[in-house]
């Protein structure tokens, strides 16, 4: 694991998007694995910017999304695939036969999830994927629990996950999706290049957990990036505030 600290959510999104640039730009057909959640919309607003004002073109990317709730379509606004047309996808010249996601009303889940994993692989496996982290430590939707799934796998929402994340269905945990579809472990540790994001003091808990103990823990899934190969971790000084500065030096 690498770490990037700066200033605030502002600087943490514009290094992240600075990143992606960077990566399509040294491979143009990048294989880009798009994450949802809070934060990352400041980086795909970078991206934007940067494709309005020609600094980048995504023209040969493929785009494959990270992970979907199951039972919304992809016209849902809550689904992860209309997320991804909001704020990144309908701004920018990424093709739409380049643009893959889970489908949430496949009628056989497990065959589409088979489809997915095959679809990526097919490719060459992820070059790029971004995450935030989830408040039990999960990475896309691959929660804790005494195993975690190597491929792209339906999964069991846990309830905190179902609690936060009922702040995008008005606050209503009745209606926020109780399955999802994620990429798995193995596909992430396979990426090329994985990116987490996190910032805000919210997050500070989160992160002293991850760097100051180093267990591999499948109850703590982001702990496994320990063994990612190129992993860099960018968060403000917010999300760094309750770790020890000694430990963290050890990764900037
Ligand atoms: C959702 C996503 C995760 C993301 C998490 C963190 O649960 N499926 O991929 O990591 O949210 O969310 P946020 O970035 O809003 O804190």
């Amino acid at each position: 694991m690498k770490l990037f600290i700066e200033k605030d959510y502002d600087v943490v999104s514009k290094k992240t998007a600075e990143l992606v640039v960077g990566a399509v730009k040294s491979k143009p057909d990048l294989i880009f694995c798009l994450p949802a959640g809070s934060s990352p919309i400041g980086m795909y607003k970078v991206l934007v910017d940067m494709y309005k004002q020609g600094e980048v073109s995504f023209r040969d990317m493929i785009t494959y999304d990270m992970d979907e709730y199951v039972g919304i379509s992809a016209d849902n606004e809550n689904s992860y695939a209309y997320f991804m047309q909001k704020h990144f996808l309908k701004f920018v010249d990424v093709k739409s036969e380049n643009v893959f996601y889970p489908d949430g009303m496949a009628a056989d889940l497990e065959e589409m999830c088979k489809s997915y994993s095959e679809s990526i692989a097919s490719k060459g496996g992820l070059d790029l994927a971004i995450t935030g982290i989830g408040s039990n430590g999960h990475i896309a939707f691959n929660e804790p629990g005494d195993k975690l799934i190597a491929n792209t796998h339906v999964v069991n929402l846990d309830e905190t996950t179902i609690q936060n994340n009922s702040r995008f269905f008005g606050g209503d945990m009745n209606l926020v999706p109780k399955k999802a579809v994620s990429i798995g472990m193995e596909e992430i540790m396979k990426c090329k290049l994985f990116l987490v994001v996190a910032s805000g003091k919210h997050k500070a808990d989160l992160i002293k957990r991850t760097f100051e103990n180093t267990d591999i823990d499948p109850m703590w899934p982001v702990s496994f990036l320990r063994m990612h190969p190129n992993c860099i971790f960018i968060i403000d000084e917010d999300a760094a505030s309750l770790t020890d500065i000694k430990i963290l030096k050890k990764y900037i």
